[in-house]
């Protein structure tokens, strides 16, 4: 499922990617039934068969001076291949814009761990749960005091301060926030994380300098949504342990996955679901330390963006100075949307994929005092940047 369509994809005998839509333009049966021959698919009703681009390419079941296999065309999207992702075009321009700089997606695929998790609710109340740092200090870190937190972990910051102050700006890629709180005396921590058209983030979870990941939110349609993670394998481990090195209670980061299944929405769906109440523990959330009884960041993440139903309703909200990133991310989404209602205005990024580069995230402190742009241009001038090192 991609934007609401129903798709599949194979890759045909001389290696070329074909993501089509699953009828076959003949008499509507599947192609997933199809069998992946020579250089196409053939649909198993009737024979006919088709290339990657959708040119049917045989007509078996007509007698041959009657052929119109000219005439037919399946449903094809581009679909091009970069570092173990496979990424389709589906709007209208003749040829596909370039792929995005983005730059987790630009490592070679050995570099990065790709995972897939699907959520059930519309793709931007799942992405805003990424732009949103407040949340942390209670849903993930909510049972944890400063004190289990090791001496020298800045992330202890987020448990001795849970209301973090933020500055937020729009980006040429999109949006970013610079959330701050008092350190020690003399000192700011700070946490940054970025929105990125259309539907990419970058969170603050993560030594800023060696921070190397990218995060999608993609729309499989309105009420499902398959994140996508690419994370650097060089960056160095999220602290999930506490002072004496056992687990922070809820802290499990291995994704507890269902069997996948063939069925258009059977892909990476995580065992704890709205049927079961996302395997809540109330004794744990009455005694462990885990605030939420649920184990597992993005399980708990999964089940407050999920239980504000498919569709979040919107009108219903009250939203704060905590959601400033969220409101002023909304808003960058609504004016490059109108824009392009209106006048066909291409989204930033599209024809000039270079802004999507030199875009980073993470934590760190400084003197108190920085403003905020220089507290974050300091760390990228000393972030490690793989692909620029490599070709210097
Ligand atoms: S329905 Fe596919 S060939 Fe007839
Ligand atoms: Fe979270």
């Amino acid at each position: 499922m991609l934007l609401g369509e129903k798709l599949i994809a194979f890759r045909d005998s001389s290696g070329r990617v074909g993501v089509m839509d699953q009828k076959c333009p003949h008499r509507c049966a599947s192609l997933f039934l199809g069998r992946n021959e020579e250089n196409g698919i053939r649909c198993v009703y009737h024979g006919w068969k088709f290339d990657t681009e959708g040119n049917c390419v045989d007509m078996p079941s007509v007698p041959a001076e009657r052929d119109f296999k000219h005439l037919v065309k399946a449903t094809a999207y581009k679909a091009v291949e970069r570092n173990g992702l496979v990424w389709v075009y589906m709007g209208d321009r003749k040829s596909a814009p370039p792929l995005p700089q983005i730059e987790a997606t630009l490592l070679p695929e050995s570099e990065v761990t790709i995972s897939f998790v699907q959520r059930e609710c519309n793709w931007l109340q799942a992405l805003e749960g990424d732009i949103d740092t407040a949340h942390f200090g209670f849903l993930h870190a909510g049972g944890l005091t400063a004190n289990m937190i090791a001496d020298d972990s800045i992330f202890r910051y987020t448990v001795t301060n849970r209301a973090p102050d933020y500055h937020v700006a729009d980006t040429a890629a999109g949006t970013m926030y610079g959330a701050f709180r008092a350190a020690e005396a003399g000192e700011t921590y700070w946490r940054f994380a970025n929105f990125m058209l259309p539907f990419w983030t970058q969170t603050p979870q993560g030594k800023f300098t060696e921070h190397l990941h990218n995060r999608a939110w993609v729309p499989m349609d309105d009420t499902h949504t398959m994140f996508v993670s690419l994370m650097w394998r060089r960056h160095p481990p999220f602290v999930t342990d506490d002072k004496d090195g056992n687990m922070m209670p809820g802290f499990g980061r291995v994704f507890d996955y269902l069997p996948n299944t063939t069925d258009w929405y059977g892909r990476w769906r995580l065992n704890g679901r709205p049927e079961n109440d996302w395997l809540i523990d109330r004794a744990a959330q009455a005694t462990s330390g885990n605030y939420t009884g649920i184990n597992g960041i993005h399980a708990q993440d999964q089940a407050v963006t999920e239980s504000m139903g498919p569709i979040t309703d919107h009108l219903f909200e009250h939203l704060g100075p905590s959601d400033m990133m969220i409101m002023r991310t909304r808003r960058r989404l609504l004016a490059v949307a109108r824009a392009f209602a209106k006048s066909g205005k291409a989204p930033p990024g599209v024809d000039n994929p270079d802004i999507m580069y030199p875009v980073r995230s993470g934590d760190f402190v400084t003197e108190a005092g920085l403003s905020w742009r220089d507290a974050y241009d300091r760390q990228m001038a000393a972030s490690v940047r793989p692909l620029q090192q490599a070709a210097e």
